[in-house]
């Protein structure tokens, strides 16, 4: 019987793979990139063996949809950010029984989900950005599912329990996950004319934004998880969660929602890029 393991919030800015580049860049998101490093040597060590990914970047107009390829090989450019994600060269291995058996157990919940095995499907950066920190050598790499979390048309009762059924299908399985919702905190973007001025790499767009972003991680690290999800529909709403937060959705949805009694672990302290808020934070598990 399979289990979840581990389960985090993570930060994927694509200024982490600039960080590691020459140039006006180098070192600034390093805080992020070892607390993904830490949360994926967490993982190996509670015997995690594959990487379930909710990614808000991985954009669906109908349906749930489950990336379960066999395996991810290929070169990423972003094309919401050419200039700061390309040529990224990724491998892992997928596990395509898992993604299939989430799909299946989600489909018999009522909530309707298709798992891929389709080879040009390749995966977005909300994945492959945390998968090239948390999931590198030199010790053996982890299998990779990824999720699609930018949900257009789908309901908040219906993430959380396509997140129910994760779980139900990971406690079906013979594995064991590292359930990872890849999205911000608070996402406004500063508007493109006002970027520069504002040093918008390093900055919040909104004061408001910033306050709610820090009382939500007040409220992770105290298990105010009730009250945490009673103002998540609205959380989503004015702070322009990141796909919804539908990513979050699901964590919780997985976590046993209203009935999670554990709490937030922040690894990465709170940090703003290009208006949002960001952070790497690790839920405790029974
Ligand atoms: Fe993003």
């Amino acid at each position: 019987m399979g289990k979840i393991v581990l389960a985090a919030k993570v930060t994927h800015v694509p200024t982490m793979v600039m960080s590691e580049q020459d140039g006006p860049l180098k070192g600034a998101r390093q805080a992020a990139i070892d607390g993904h490093a830490e949360i994926g040597r967490r993982a190996r060590e509670a015997g995690a063996d594959t990487f379930v990914i909710l990614d808000t970047h991985w954009l669906v107009n109908a349906a749930y949809h489950i990336n379960a390829n066999h395996r991810f090989k290929g070169m990423f450019t972003s094309h919401e950010f050419p200039q700061f994600i390309k040529d990224l060269p990724y491998e892992y291995e997928g596990n395509a029984a898992l993604g299939d058996l989430i799909a299946e157990t989600a489909r018999e919940n009522g909530v309707y989900t298709l798992s891929h095995q389709v080879d040009s499907l390749d995966l977005e950066y909300g994945t492959l950005v945390p998968m090239r920190y948390m999931n590198r050598g030199p010790e053996p790499a982890l299998k990779v599912v990824s999720v699609a979390a930018m949900c257009t048309v789908h309901s908040l009762e219906q993430s959380r329990k396509l997140g129910e059924a994760i779980r139900e299908a990971i406690e079906k399985s013979d594995s064991n996950v590292a359930l990872i919702a890849s999205g911000s905190l608070s996402h406004q973007i500063w508007p493109n004319d006002i970027y520069a001025e504002n040093n918008g790499t390093f900055t919040i767009s909104s004061k408001f934004n910033e306050v709610v972003d820090r009382r939500v991680l007040e409220m992770w690290q105290n298990g105010e998880t009730e009250l945490f999800l009673q103002m998540l529909p609205d959380y989503a709403k004015y702070c322009d969660g990141e796909g919804d937060m539908h990513d979050t959705i699901m964590l919780f949805g997985a976590l046993g929602w209203d009935r999670y009694t554990g709490t937030g672990e922040v690894i990465t302290e709170y940090f703003p890029s290009s208006g949002t808020g960001q952070t790497n934070v690790v839920f405790s598990l029974d």
